[in-house]
């Protein structure tokens, strides 16, 4: 069986690179080579650059910088044996057949027997990529293709040749899934694959049809967009995120592959006004953000920095304006709503949607194994809220046949089996997807791959209030779950909390805190706090504080293990909730941290305890007490956010013995498997005793803030509240003599959260959270 320990990347552009990087991400040693630059003093300048520009690119390609380090650069010409030891080379050279099978050639005489060798094209089918190769390099050769940036988008489609060895495409596949966490969906060998092949059909008919029905850009982005299920840049902004100029090159190589009768050709000519403006759009250097500008640009103007949308017609760029579609406000009753709309929005819905649905279902056979991989495709490559499929089942696959066919227009088959039935049929706790023989199979999870709603799909929860629920996982585990909006914590949350802390009275043994939202939550809801503070309801207040307080302590102290599982952001109380588990099984994508001083507070959750603990405790910083209060200071003060969960690790939050996920869907498995190895033996923590220094410490963290303030990196209530802050980290009045319990270290807390939350500053910060979303730096 072929193991993955080591890879090498061969061209370090801008998928290359992120590859390498994120092959790093997952702990694994990578080669990264180019060719050798004409000129060039240094001969391996592109590969090294590739991982220096990574290092300052946002969004980051590295989880932490550290990676970067595993990462070794070279050049095609004096370090091509550096592939030698590799078990997968992974080749993302220019898309040109020609070029990538001469440097197949190349790797064939160096690399190790039994290595894999793929292709990162977007577009290329593997036949044609391994054309008049060798038997035994056509054995262990097949295709992975990433989707940029390659850290973030979930989708990896992979596709193996008639020769390829299925041992060698086994491990590819798990190791796409486990180690780099990605959607592995296996794809047939045709042109594009499966995400390309629609999603260049998509905006191709989306830009074209735009054009042709007269809509301006922004009206075309207020439909292709949020309406429709794509994320609100819309199909214009997508280009301009993407790169105008890579539009050409891949409709064009997809131009040539795809047979003449592809409906593809119908929507791409040379001729069309639109090709021309964006040829001379890319030709001015308007190749999108990180060009002049795009379809959109920002241009300063009598000092202030405005937004500007190009004319299509005029080509001439004009004040951005807001679109104002009655469809676009209809499509929030469904999508039905949205296409059957009359106006232009609704036209133009129907026109992109209707094309892009029938070609999926015309296509889906031919390109894929089923339809949820066409709909898991879309949604993890192109960012889609939902698949081609899952469309077809909220407008319903009969009304959409009737409406192409009075039109005239075709109605593919796959369409017509699905009349009066849907392509997902949920029975009880069975999910299962309309086949291409018309039949319904099961949808069969691999091992150690499930979402909470595979729990839900036709049970009811153990217990559940507006806020939270909790839910039976099986084998004597219980799974907590927050679903307010953002998962915000209020009341309802925390009375949850409290409930599952005594679950073991039920017959479970373990708890997961987890859920499948793209956020665990946000933090506690602070507008109660302001509308209790607008009320002078202080009592109330600390009530609320003090509340929240009792439910993570129950839920330290509960006689059995409890296990976060923590993805997207997890902040402030969202945090805390993570700190007061027993373990924390992390979803690599975890932006978690105490973010209260942004709205003017203090975790007071326990979550200024916790930390304060978590750093004192650890053995491998040296130097005493203050080097460690000073990074839980640091991190509270600045309201730190961690931009993964390898960065957390760093922060404290996450300790040895805390797990990462790679793949979004393994984290409630992966915390489970956790949670009952945990009960196997688990014994009720010890209450905590630390020494902290009090006034001294104090006074060395208002030294620090006072500093900030004056070079003018905080603001004078910056250091009003990292005064309180200190206040709790340092213990009160003490001395590093006495010992601080959990309790004394709690009331720190409250009376601190009590006293900021009376100022008006505090006030104003939480408004403005509240109505802005974003931090006041008052
Ligand atoms: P790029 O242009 O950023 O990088 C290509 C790299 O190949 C450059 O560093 C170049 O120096 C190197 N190169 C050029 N000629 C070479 C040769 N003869 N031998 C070895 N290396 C050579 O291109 P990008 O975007 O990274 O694309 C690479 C591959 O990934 C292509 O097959 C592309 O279709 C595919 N792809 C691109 C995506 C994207 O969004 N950019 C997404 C998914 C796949």
């Amino acid at each position: 069986m072929t193991e993955i320990n080591k890879v090498a990347v061969i061209g370090a552009g801008v998928m290359g690179a992120g590859i390498a990087a994120h092959v790093a991400n997952a702990g694994i040693p990578v080669v990264l080579l180019d060719i050798v630059p004409e000129g060039a003093d240094d001969r391996s300048f592109i590969a090294k650059t590739a991982v220096e520009r990574m290092l300052k690119t946002n969004p980051a390609p590295f989880m932490h910088r550290k990676n970067a380090r595993l990462i070794e650069t070279g050049n095609l010409e004096d370090n091509l044996d550096l592939v030698a030891d590799c078990d997968w080379i992974c080749e993302a050279i220019v898309e040109n057949p020609k070029i990538k099978r001469d440097l197949y050639a190349r790797l064939d005489k160096v690399r190790k027997a039994g290595s894999v060798v793929t292709s990162n094209t977007s577009t290329i089918p593997l036949e044609v990529l391994t054309e008049g190769l060798g038997e035994g390099f056509a054995q262990d050769f097949a295709i992975t293709h990433f989707f940029n940036p390659p850290r973030y988008m979930r989708l990896l489609e992979v596709v193996k040749g008639p020769r390829t060895r299925d041992d060698a495409y086994a491990a590819l596949k798990a190791f796409g899934d486990v180690r780099l966490g990605k959607e592995v969906i296996e794809c047939k060998d045709t042109p594009g694959f499966i995400g390309n092949r629609i999603g260049i059909f998509w905006s191709t008919v989306a830009t074209r049809q735009a054009y042709d029905m007269g809509l301006t850009v922004e009206e075309a982005d207020s439909i292709v967009g949020r309406p429709t299920g794509v994320p609100k840049t819309g199909i214009f902004g997508l280009g301009d995120l993407t790169g105008i100029d890579l539009g050409p090159h891949v409709i064009a190589s997809m131009i040539d592959l795809v047979p003449a009768e592809d409906p593809l050709h119908d929507f791409v000519s040379q001729d069309h006004p639109l090709t021309k403006l964006t040829a001379k759009m890319i030709e001015e250097g308007y190749t999108g953000r990180k060009g002049k500008g795009g379809f959109y640009r920002r241009v300063r103007q009598d000092g202030r920095t405005i937004k500007e949308t190009i004319d299509l017609r005029s080509g001439e760029y004009r004040p951005t304006q807001k679109a104002d579609f009655e469809s676009a406000k209809a499509a929030k009753k469904g999508l039905r709503a949205l296409v059957e709309h009359p106006d232009k929005g609704g036209q133009y819905a129907w026109a992109v949607l209707s094309h892009v649905l029938s070609y999926s279902a015309a296509l889906a056979e031919e390109i894929a194994a089923d339809i949820r991989s066409v709909d898991l495709a879309m949604k993890t490559g192109y960012a889609w809220k939902w698949g081609p499929f899952e469309m077809i089942d909220m407008l319903d696959a009969g009304w959409l046949a009737d409406r192409l066919a009075g039109e005239g227009r075709p109605v593919p088959a796959l369409l017509e089996a699905a009349r009066g039935r849907s392509f997902y049929r949920e029975e009880g706790e069975k999910l299962s997807i309309l086949g291409f023989d018309g039949e319904y199979r099961d949808v069969d999870l691999p091992e150690g791959v499930w979402m909470l709603a595979d729990i839900k799909r036709g049970r009811q929860p153990v217990k559940s209030n507006a806020s939270a629920s909790i839910w039976d996982a099986g084998d004597g585990v219980a799974v907590l779950e927050f679903h307010s909006k953002m998962n915000a914590l209020d009341e309802g949350s925390i009375e949850m909390i409290r409930q599952a802390a005594k679950i073991d009275k039920l017959g479970f043994r373990a708890l997961v805190v987890g859920n499948d939202a793209d956020n665990f939550s946000v933090g506690a809801n602070v507008g109660v706090a302001l509308f209790g503070a607008n009320a002078a309801m202080w009592p109330l207040i600390e009530n609320g504080v003090a509340e929240g307080q009792k439910a993570m302590q129950a839920l330290k102290n509960s006689p059995f293990p409890v296990v976060a599982a923590p993805a997207g952001m997890a902040l402030g109380g969202g945090c805390e909730v993570c700190l007061h588990a027993d373990a924390i099984q992390a979803h690599a994508e975890t932006y978690i941290g105490l973010v209260e001083v942004g709205v003017g507070l203090l975790p007071g959750w326990g979550g200024c305890k916790e930390l304060t603990i978590r750093n004192m405790t650890n053995t491998k910083r040296p130097g005493g007490p203050m080097p460690a209060l000073s990074a839980a200071f640091e991190a509270i003060s600045t309201a730190k956010v961690a931009t993964s969960a390898q960065e957390a690790r760093d922060m404290q939050i996450l300790r040895e013995g805390d797990g990462i996920t790679m793949n979004r869907r393994r984290v409630l498995a992966d915390a489970k498997k956790k949670a009952l190895a945990m009960a196997a033996d688990y014994t009720q923590p010890e209450p905590i005793v630390v020494n902290l220094p009090g006034p001294t410490a104090l006074a060395a963290m208002k030294m620090a803030v006072e500093g900030f303030y004056l070079q003018g990196k905080a603001t004078e209530y910056d250091t009003v509240i990292a005064e309180q802050v200190g206040r709790v980290l340092s213990g009160g009045d003490t001395d590093i003599t006495e010992e601080v319990t959990e309790k004394k270290l709690l009331e720190l807390e409250r009376e601190g959260f009590m006293t900021l939350i009376r100022n008006e500053k505090t006030l104003q910060r939480i408004e403005h959270m509240l109505t802005k979303n974003r931090p006041l730096r008052n």
